[in-house]
């Protein structure tokens, strides 16, 4: 009997003829796996063309719910942001694929799992990674990484063996697309110095051509997680897909980064997330209103610690376990709306309100009604300020540094 092996599968050019490549190299039966994490693609011609490549079978697995569930809304609710640009929708996506891809080989009794990225990303690390952690029996194949084929010569071969080419070859970009953003790399985007053009975006329109009138959404939260759109209750996935249309048609979202990746390189890479965008700040706007000073500092170490775990391949790890349980700790109180701004590319918070409120009008007010002790101030102020004063008497005063006592490239001298 043939060895059967299972292809993580996109429907575009690598992975049509990974089909082909993986099973006369390997002798092996293939069976494609098409994940639907929300990259709104017509998934049954994307089946229909990996039968015509030569897949044994081809499967389709929605995993929407999923992800937004087990995936999304815990990074949201972290806060997740990498290098403070990028909202990690593919690298989400990652574990998630393995984990289906690992499933479905153990049901068909495959020796191995395969995917298409190559030797220079972020995604082969990811995926092998977390097969390795959920079935270290499996191997990992990524025929991209060995076959040295350039693009005209993966066309080639194509051609040499029947296989479909998808329409896309024509786009000089490479793209990844779920419902928590898109990622579009290559072409003129790899001078840095190139703005992108526009035909680079679906998701978002240009901000210059967006309404020229604003639109005021209102997100309600419970317990950190998204569950209503201007009053209305949203399922997931359902909330995401509408915050992209209305936010992505105002311009909001367009993200161009210079992102270290975890192999070493420095890589160009432009996002539209129009939904994470506005939920991401909506969220923080929330959190600011109900979490103390403390938390909030704390939290934001956590958060782009959990970035990183996200971004490097890190899902099934004990520390991504113990900080998620820390996350959803810090997320008992936040609850509330938050009303945002859409307007020319921008996502601005407006207003923000919550029973948890640790926002106190009788504290903050200048008008009447003030219960603020304002002269408990002059106590408190000369104990914050001693140890100021003690080391000012010893150390800054009389010294030669400058007018203001400091040294430093404005300070003359
Ligand atoms: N740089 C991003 C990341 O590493 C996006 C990668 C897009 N992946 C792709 N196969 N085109 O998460």
């Amino acid at each position: 009997m043939p060895e059967r092996i299972v292809l993580a599968y996109s429907g575009g050019l690598d992975t049509s003829i990974a089909i082909k490549w993986i099973a006369e190299k390997y002798n092996a039966e293939i069976i494609c796996l098409t994940v639907d994490v929300g990259n709104e693609k017509d998934l049954a011609s994307v089946q229909k063309r990996a039968l015509q490549a030569g897949a044994k079978k081809a499967l389709v697995s929605d995993a929407k719910e999923l992800f937004v569930k087990y995936f999304i809304f815990p990074a949201l609710q972290a806060d997740a942001i990498y290098e403070g640009q990028y909202p990690l929708a593919t690298a989400l996506s990652r574990p998630l694929m393995a984990k289906l891809l690992v499933d479905v080989a153990l049901q068909e009794g495959a020796t191995a799992v395969a995917h298409g990225c190559t030797g220079k990303g972020n995604d082969q690390v990811r995926l092998d990674v977390s097969v390795g952690a959920l079935a270290p029996q499996l191997k990992v194949i990524a025929p991209a990484r060995e076959w040295g084929m350039t693009r005209e010569e993966e066309i080639e071969y194509a051609k040499r063996h029947n296989i479909p080419i998808p329409v896309t070859v024509a786009n000089p970009y490479s793209t990844d697309e779920n419902l928590w953003g898109r990622a579009i790399e290559c072409g003129v985007l790899e001078d840095p110095w190139n703005e992108p053009p526009e035909e680079i975006y679906t998701l978002t329109k240009s901000p210059a051509k967006a309404p020229d009138e604003a639109t005021y959404v209102e997100i309600g939260f419970a317990r950190g997680l998204p569950v209503s759109l201007n009053g209305r209750q949203l399922d997931g996935t359902a909330l995401i897909r509408e915050l992209n249309e209305l936010a992505g048609e105002h311009g909001v979202g367009r993200i161009d980064h210079i992102e270290n990746r975890l192999v070493g390189i420095k890589s160009r890479e432009v996002y539209e997330a129009p939904a994470a965008t506005v939920l991401l700040a909506a969220h923080r706007a929330l959190e600011a209103l109900v979490l103390s000073k403390d938390q909030v500092r704390f939290k934001e170490t956590v958060a782009q610690e959990y970035a990183d775990i996200i971004y490097n391949g890190l899902w099934f790890t004990s520390l991504h376990q113990d900080l998620a349980a820390y996350v959803h700790s810090t997320q008992r109180h936040v609850t509330g709306d938050v009303r945002v701004k859409l307007f020319k590319g921008n996502c601005t918070v407006v207003g923000r309100k919550s029973p948890k409120s640790l926002y106190n009008l009788s504290l903050a007010t200048y008008d009447k009604g003030d219960v603020f002790d304002q002269s408990a101030a002059v106590g408190f102020i000369g104990i914050w300020g001693l140890p100021v004063r003690v080391q000012a008497q010893a150390q800054l005063l009389g010294q030669p540094e400058g007018p203001l006592g400091i040294t430093g490239p404005g300070a003359g001298g």
